[in-house]
């Protein structure tokens, strides 16, 4: 795959926490390939996502020969992918990228679709562009080594996809082994395969987020919101989606647009996933959670579009609904349980 892009110089960027499932058969091909290449480990973190970080990890590539036609390859989790992709973005006014995800959100999300983005102060992934990556790279026997909290986030997202466009994929979930939601095995292979099917799908028809791909923010209104104000160590991004996909289908049983079987068929999947299904700790009131939605990025003035699940594979754009309103239904469903 890398020979295909016939790169001048291929600079890596690796994830220290994947270095011990990655390293060998990274070094190995790198090596067969026969190409200028080089190296440089890191340890992630959402405050490293930085420009400050960018602009070192840029620096170190020029030093190693990058010019234009070199590849640059994110090998990690989705903080680690992001970064390699903002910096291919900008390197020589953009060079071409891959992305080798090692974490099951990375795999189902963060890789695929082309949104490279570094932190501001001001908030999350504010500052990046698109550029989309021309490999991506999945190997589910990198997984084996994620801790159990990265198992539950990631598989928040492949709810999501089922729940998109995908109902086999919630099938899969609900019938495969409960252990399979832990391991790096087939039925892993299947759930990734699926997702990443269903983001390719949705991504390649609108990249730039005109329309459907809007559908990928389901849960993530609320969700957003909920992580801010729980604080991340509380609340990983993924458990924050799993209530925020609850809150969106309370809203929608409440506007008679899913059934509350459905709504409680997808509760008890993400507890089988081991996602939270209660808020930790204090719920926030409703004017705390509706200033926190109407800071949502996606949102145009006070009126804000979120995405409605119907039934399984099934979801809606629904535009303009107040910020009050959101919040009014997460704090009902959120102190109803
Ligand atoms: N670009 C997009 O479309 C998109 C979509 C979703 C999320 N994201 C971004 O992705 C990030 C979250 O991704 P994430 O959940 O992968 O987080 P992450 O990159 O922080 O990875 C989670 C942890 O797992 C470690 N890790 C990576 N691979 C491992 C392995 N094989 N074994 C053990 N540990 C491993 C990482 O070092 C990290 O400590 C956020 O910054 C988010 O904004 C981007
Ligand atoms: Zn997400």
């Amino acid at each position: 795959l890398i020979r295909a892009q016939a790169p001048s110089s291929v600079h890596v960027l690796l994830d220290r926490n994947a270095a011990e499932v990655v390293s060998r058969q990274l070094e190995y091909s790198l090596q067969a390939v026969n190409l200028p290449f080089d190296v440089q480990a890191w340890t992630p973190s959402e405050a490293k996502k930085s420009l400050a970080q960018a602009e070192k990890v840029a620096g170190r590539m020029l030093r190693k020969g990058a010019d234009r036609s070199s590849l640059v390859l994110g090998v990690g989790g989705g903080i680690t992918t992001d970064l390699a992709g903002f910096v291919a973005a900008n390197l020589m006014r953009g060079c071409a990228w891959g992305a080798i995800p090692t974490t099951l959100l990375g795999m189902a999300d963060a890789a695929i679709g082309g949104k490279t983005a570094v932190n501001l102060a001001e908030g999350k992934n504010l500052f990046g562009a698109f550029h989309q990556p021309s490999l991506v790279l999945a190997d589910v026997s990198t997984l084996r080594s994620l801790a159990p909290r990265d198992w539950s986030c990631g598989l928040g997202e492949i709810v999501k996809a089922g729940m998109i466009c995908k109902p086999a994929l919630l099938k899969h979930l609900e019938n495969c082994p409960k252990a399979s939601l832990r391991r790096a095995g087939d039925d892993m292979l299947k759930a990734v395969r699926m997702s990443m099917r269903m983001k390719l799908g949705i991504v390649s028809a609108d990249p730039r987020e005109g329309g459907e791909r809007k559908l990928l923010n389901l849960g993530h209104t609320f969700g957003h919101a909920l992580e801010t104000l729980a604080g991340p160590r509380k609340l990983a991004h993924g458990e924050a989606v799993a209530l925020g996909i609850l809150c969106a289908l309370y809203a929608a049983v409440e506007l008679d647009l899913a059934s509350p079987d459905y709504a409680r068929r997808i509760e008890k999947l993400l507890t089988r996933c081991g996602l939270p299904t209660r808020f930790p700790g204090k719920l926030p009131s409703v004017a705390m959670l509706a200033k926190q939605i109407a800071r949502d990025k996606k949102k145009a003035g006070s009126q804000i579009d979120w995405i409605v699940p119907i039934r399984a594979g099934k979801c809606r754009i629904v535009p303009g609904t107040e910020a009050k309103a959101l919040a009014t239904w997460a704090h009902a469903r959120l102190s109803a349980h």
